[in-house]
């Protein structure tokens, strides 16, 4: 017996500009990639070349039958210079929302997925308060030359990673490990998520808008001992609870969930014994989506939810089905459950440029050569447009 989603409930997949489009010069990743002794295992080159080639993609997506497509635009190309705003790179984007309009597919905009222009990087970044109204701005621009074409927006991609591993971590621009600047940078996120959403709000369009979260399903370890619960709790709070509290009301929460983490009295734990990892390094877990839905959905309140990522970086396609099947039974459990979950995005529609990790994590439903970038759907796309199609899945 199938078991059905619902009716509307929308299809996508995702990627992001940095990862797919090729040559991002003019930003902070950029910069990072290439400086001396860099923790990039590689450069992220011409990527996927989909600043040329993303008519041939979402004609793909097309056939796959997905309802949305979520990309981000590059602020560094929108703003090459602080005030200086390129009507030609907004062009661009305004062509490649109504190429996926053209091809029965809703445009879903991020405007920050990782990357910042080096003018203001260079000059603070997220830990400089003048970032939240030049992020706005930034928005503002960019919503009157797209939002009469855009379906859904996402602020802010995954401020919580941005923040933790660029200022407390230093694995991430600008690098720094600094309990000050990582205050500094997440309270300018959650202010330029909220100032950015009402500008949005405001321009031209009218769409729903929303952040995007990165969450894990983090259990404590044992779950019956009182430090291991409360270490848990504090990592959450400042990992994902003050984001998502700041998000309650918004017209949906982007939940992007990949796997859990494990907590001892005294921290992070390591893989559990006999649990599968992944190339990235942590555990092949697809139980983690359904957690993290039900947290999203209690923490903001009962804010509509959008799985905006879920996926699997492997070269093995069969453990990629295995993943998203038992994750999306994860999500009609929820649904069962009355949690408003609005739709399920895969990570990624391509393999992609995998931040310092490079291209070895393969998360695509679409392998690219990297030699000759063709385009070369997996086993796994046909099966989730199958999916997509009946709009259901076969049981357990
Ligand atoms: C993230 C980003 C994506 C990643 C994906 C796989 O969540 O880190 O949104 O850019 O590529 O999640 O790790």
């Amino acid at each position: 017996m199938a078991r059905s989603f619902p009716e509307g409930f929308r299809w996508g997949t995702a990627t992001a500009a940095h990862q797919v489009e090729g040559n991002n010069v003019n930003n902070d990743w950029w910069e990072w990639e290439h400086r001396e002794n860099s923790v990039c295992v590689e450069p992220s080159g011409d990527a996927c070349d989909q600043y040329h080639l993303y008519p041939e993609d979402l004609r793909l997506l097309a056939t796959l039958g997905f309802d949305d497509y979520r990309f981000s635009v590059e602020w560094s190309r929108i703003e090459p210079e602080e005030g200086s705003f390129s009507k030609a790179s907004l062009d661009h984007y305004r062509r490649v929302c109504a190429t996926c309009l053209a091809n029965g597919i809703e445009p879903v905009v991020t405007f920050h997925h990782f990357t910042t222009p080096r003018w203001a990087a260079n000059d603070g970044g997220w830990a400089d308060e003048k970032i939240v109204d030049r992020f706005t701005r930034f928005c503002e621009k960019t919503t009157e030359h797209l939002g009469d074409l855009i379906g859904r927006a996402c602020t802010i991609n995954e401020p919580n990673v941005v923040s933790y591993i660029g200022y407390q971590m230093g694995l991430f621009p600008p690098g720094v490990v600094d309990a000050d600047l990582w205050r500094a940078a997440y309270t300018n996120q959650i202010a330029a998520h909220r100032k950015s959403y009402d500008a949005i709000k405001a321009g031209r369009g009218d769409f729903p808008v929303g952040l995007t979260m990165s969450m894990s399903d983090y259990q404590a370890v044992p779950e019956t001992d009182d430090k291991a619960v409360k270490t848990r709790d504090s990592i959450r709070y400042f990992g994902e609870d003050i984001f998502l509290e700041s998000c309650r009301g918004d017209d949906f929460i982007g939940v992007q969930t990949y796997s859990r983490t494990r907590v001892g009295p005294d921290g992070q734990l390591p893989a559990e014994e006999g649990v599968p990892t992944l190339p990235l390094g942590y555990e092949y877990y697809p139980e983690s989506l359904a957690a993290t839905i039900r947290r999203a959905w209690e923490v903001t309140e009962q804010t509509p939810i959008l799985v905006t990522e879920n996926g699997i970086g492997t070269d093995d396609d069969d453990q990629r089905v295995a993943y998203v099947r038992a994750a999306l039974h994860g999500v009609l459990d929820c649904l069962d459950e009355g949690i408003d979950v609005l739709g399920y995005t895969y990570w990624s529609l391509l393999d992609n440029f995998e931040w310092a990790f490079g291209y070895g994590p393969r998360f695509g439903i679409v392998d690219v050569d990297r030699a000759t970038q063709e385009r070369r759907p997996k086993p796994s796309a046909r099966w989730l447009a199958e999916v997509v199609r009946r709009n259901a899945l076969e049981d357990r």
